[in-house]
């Protein structure tokens, strides 16, 4: 789902990208490690500040990333310009992701999951995209979240099949992941973890 205006407000502003840069890359690190010379995918890339620091503090040689919203891909295109042919923007779904299998050594979720619906898909999608051994780093909101009054009087989200922090890994480990390494914050509301594809990922429409 596109975000409302109120989310977009609150995801395209100083604010977001000093949490995103200061807090949420440093727990990714701590938990899953940098990418060092990869080759990386970044899910719902929102403006671009993500891709950002996964080139910058992650290490990644090269970044893939899309959203389904095209302002916030054209927002993206000028934030990341200056990285060249380092990075490649296109608007899609995390439910169908156009690359080959195994095609890269990390894909990260800034908090796209929890606004697709059939959100089970793009796990299995982003599990079908990662090499054996490759990592998923994820930071999202849990139905504890969504559930609040300031979440549902102002923000859009699918109203169907939330899931917890644990439901949340749980469905990874169903799509072929290990998940050694997971943490919920603020009494539940974000899960943040790093994945690893263990095995071969089991089809989208298994
Ligand atoms: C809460 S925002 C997060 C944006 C950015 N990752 C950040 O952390 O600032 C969620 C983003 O996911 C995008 N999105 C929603 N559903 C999507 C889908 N099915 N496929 C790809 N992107 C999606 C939205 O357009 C939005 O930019």
């Amino acid at each position: 789902m596109i975000l409302n205006a109120v989310e977009k407000a609150l995801m395209n502003n100083p604010v977001r990208a000093a949490v995103q840069r200061t807090y949420e890359a440093r727990l990714l690190e701590r938990l899953g490690g940098r990418v060092e010379g990869g080759r990386a995918l970044e899910i719902g890339c929102g403006r671009g500040v993500g891709t950002e620091i996964v080139l910058t503090h992650f290490g990644a040689r090269h970044v893939d990333a899309f959203d389904l919203d095209p302002d916030m891909v054209a927002r993206a295109h000028r934030r990341l310009a200056r990285f060249g042919d380092r990075v490649r923007l296109w608007c899609g779904d995390a439910t169908e992701i156009p690359a080959e299998d195994s095609s890269y050594d990390a894909v990260f979720d800034f908090g796209i999951i929890h606004h697709v619906p059939a959100w089970r898909e793009a796990v299995r999608e982003v599990a079908r995209v990662l090499r054996p051994g490759g990592r998923f780093f994820f930071e999202e909101v849990t139905r504890h979240a969504l559930d609040r009054w300031a979440y549902r009087r102002f923000l859009d989200h699918p109203s169907e099949d939330r899931f917890s922090g644990a439901e949340f890994v749980d469905e990874l480990e169903r799509a072929g992941f290990a998940v050694p390494r997971w943490t919920e914050r603020l009494f539940g509301d974000f899960v943040f973890g790093a994945a690893l594809r263990a095995r071969a990922a089991a089809s989208p429409h298994a």
